[in-house]
């Protein structure tokens, strides 16, 4: 099966500066000779010591190290924002547009110097010194951003925390990477909620003693507890400090920032990306896949507490003088037109969503879409899960009017940024295929057992060679890294994705064969749900699984067995869906909770989850052999009782 071919048109192809005769020169050029093409292609940024070396990566799993441009040295922050000054200090560097419609700023590279300056030094005066570890837990401020910058500015090291994660899920990933300052502000704004960042803030940190300073940004002027000498108001620093702060000379491979993400078994890990590679990466693949050029406005609507906004909102756009637009918002407040409403106001040419929202919106009507503009749209891009092809042709034919390519692009937190997707002038479109390889990427499709699999077939996704854009361990815990990705299939990084490829050599991401789910393109390890139910007094043993979603793509169901004597009634599961909440944050609420008296397992006593998804699908005609079973009889009473009848 190949489907619909959208072929490049010619405008796209005469105007973008890859088509296809150069794709596929580049790309073979890429991996033939990586030296040379990722030697030449870190010439787009500032070297304030070049390096003689580019490519020093071994995927041996006795001796995994990957490092890039190891001799040189850099910074991250002037990069992004001082060699600006000169050609384009009065260009809007980031449009922010506020929850309400008539809430917005305009911060110019020049204003975004002073901020980040004043920022970095009210960080110094508080004691953080290169390679200490900064909390950011923040709404969709522009003070995110300046936080992140002056962070790179100084060779701290930061650690966003998303700010729906809850006050648990906080206080684990500041004492995972031992923060001593935690950024936070009053109160976020969100589809006309606030959420108490602060007051979260506060009872995660009786949790952690090394923090000594917390600077808070007045976002509502909620009223807020306060912890007199450890809390101080960011305002007020930073009028307090100069707004002279030379940035510092930082090494390729230093630490630019952790983020924590969730895997197949216990707690998140921190991911942890370095400098140089990562900027290289980040702003060439935000340059040739959306085709950025001068003057065009970039809008992803990523919130800063993933990955695609740190490569996506921040760092690759600004490394490129671009105009990028930052959205506090949500997509259906006050109005399910309010994204078609934002490309108008700000003229935005390149829009970048997740599937999720697309799914939402479509079903929300054309009518809200129709009675926008939308004629400064160019280009169209995706992110964060499969997208499938029914919400593509929408995106296609009705968001964009059919003028505009849409990139799927997929990639990972590991990844640093985009290693699957079209190049709009370049690659004909598939919807629902992220189609091919970036440059110096090298995908290849092993069975499970990691036989090879060559031509059209499907199997799972390995990389056989580094990226600059790669992470480089796991923070604190190299073995885990080493365990996570270089064990499974030895000598490739392995994806944690399954993938088909066709006989056109494009690939189809088909979703994550290991324990992590994908709800609304957000990243959920099963394991973290289950840590959180067994939690519960009235919980003895859950298994969480994902399962089809109309909207969010996959929903969270769980089993729950409940402890001796405890009744299974309605209140009890909207007790559980509420824990849960609390307990990680909102996220990772679960969809549909089925309470279970034992649940499939072998006689040694390990959950067979495969048929725990198959219940959870709806789909039991394919069960397997259960008579290994050490009960066969749970898995009819499973049966009778789901919750996902079709
Ligand atoms: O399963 C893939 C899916 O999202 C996973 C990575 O999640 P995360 O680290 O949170 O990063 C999300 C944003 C980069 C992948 O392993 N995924 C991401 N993009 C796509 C995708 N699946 C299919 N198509 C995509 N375009």
């Amino acid at each position: 099966m190949t489907g619909k071919i959208y072929p490049v048109s010619e405008a796209w192809s005469s105007s973008a500066y890859i088509d296809e005769n150069k794709y596929r020169a580049l790309y073979e050029q890429s991996v033939s000779d990586p030296e040379g093409f990722w030697g030449e292609q870190a010439a787009r940024i500032d070297w304030i010591k070049p390096f003689t070396k580019v490519k020093n990566t071994s995927y041996d799993p006795h001796n995994v190290s990957i490092k890039w441009y190891e001799d040189g040295s850099l910074n991250v922050a002037a990069n992004c924002i001082d060699r600006h000054l000169e050609t384009r200090g009065d260009q809007v560097a980031i449009i922010w547009e506020g929850d309400e419609p008539n809430l917005d700023l305009k911060v110019t590279y020049r204003e975004l110097h002073d901020r980040v300056c004043r920022f970095a030094n009210v960080l110094k005066k508080h004691g953080v010194k290169k390679g200490d570890r900064v909390t950011i837990y923040l709404p969709m401020i522009p003070e995110a951003a300046y936080a992140m910058l002056a962070c790179a500015r100084i060779g701290a090291i930061h650690s966003v925390v998303f700010g729906g994660f809850s006050p648990d899920s906080l206080a684990s990933r500041i004492v995972d990477c031992d923060s001593s300052v935690v950024i936070t502000a009053d109160e976020g704004v969100r589809g006309g909620r606030k959420v108490p960042l602060k007051a979260n803030a506060d009872k995660a940190l009786e949790k952690c003693p090394s923090v000594e300073r917390v600077l808070v940004v007045k976002r509502t002027n909620g009223t807020v507890g306060w912890t007199p000498g450890r809390d101080y108001w960011l305002a007020e620093e930073m009028e307090s400090v100069s707004a002279d702060c030379p940035p510092e000379e930082i090494n390729a491979e230093d630490p630019l920032f952790i983020l924590y993400t969730s895997g197949s078994t216990g707690q998140p890990k921190g991911v942890l990306h370095t400098s140089g590679g990562y900027l290289v990466y980040a702003s060439l693949t935000h340059q040739y896949i959306f085709d950025y050029k001068d003057g065009d406005i970039y809008w992803c609507t990523a919130d800063v507490g993933w990955v695609t906004g740190h490569s996506y909102i921040l760092y690759g756009p600004l490394a490129n003088g671009a105009t990028t637009v930052m959205f506090e918002g949500v997509p259906n407040y006050p109005t399910a037109a309010r994204f078609w409403d934002v490309i108008d106001k700000h003229q935005v040419n390149t829009f970048y969503t997740a599937p999720t929202a697309i799914r939402a919106l479509m079903g929300a009507g054309d009518e809200l879409v129709k009675k926008t503009s939308r004629k400064s749209l160019k280009l169209l891009g995706s992110v964060g899960e499969p997208i499938n092809p029914e919400a593509w042709e929408w995106y296609y034919h009705v968001v964009g009017e059919e003028r505009c390519p849409i990139v799927d692009t997929w990639w990972q937190t590991e990844t640093g940024g985009i290693l699957i997707s079209a190049l709009p002038g370049a690659i004909a479109l598939k919807p629902g295929s992220a189609t091919l390889p970036f440059f110096g990427v090298k995908p290849a499709l092993v069975t499970p057992d990691g036989q090879p699999i060559e031509g059209a077939g499907e199997g799972n996704l390995v990389i056989t060679d580094s990226w600059p854009g790669q992470m480089r361990s796991v923070y604190k815990d190299h073995t885990r890294f080493v365990q996570t990705y270089f064990s499974a299939y030895p000598g490739t990084y392995f994806t944690g994705d399954g993938c088909r490829r066709d006989e056109d050599g494009y690939y189809w991401i088909t979703g994550r064969v290991d324990d992590v789910i994908n709800v609304a393109g957000h990243r959920m390890g099963t394991a973290e749900v289950e840590s959180a139910l067994v939690a519960h007094s009235k919980v003895a043993e859950a298994a969480c699984v994902g399962y089809p979603h109309s909207l969010k793509g996959q929903g969270i169901y769980v089993y729950v067995t409940l402890m001796e004597g405890i009744e299974p009634t309605e209140a009890l599961r909207t007790e559980l869906r509420n824990w849960v909440r609390q307990e990680i944050g909102p996220i990772a609420t679960p969809d549909l909770i089925q309470f279970a008296p034992g649940l499939p397992k072998t006689r040694s006593g390990k959950i067979m989850r495969r048929i725990l998804r198959k219940i959870a699908e709806d789909d039991f005609s394919n069960l397997g052999d259960t008579s290994t079973l050490a009960e066969p009889g749970v898995v009819s009473d499973l049966i009778e009782n789901r919750m996902n009848k079709a």
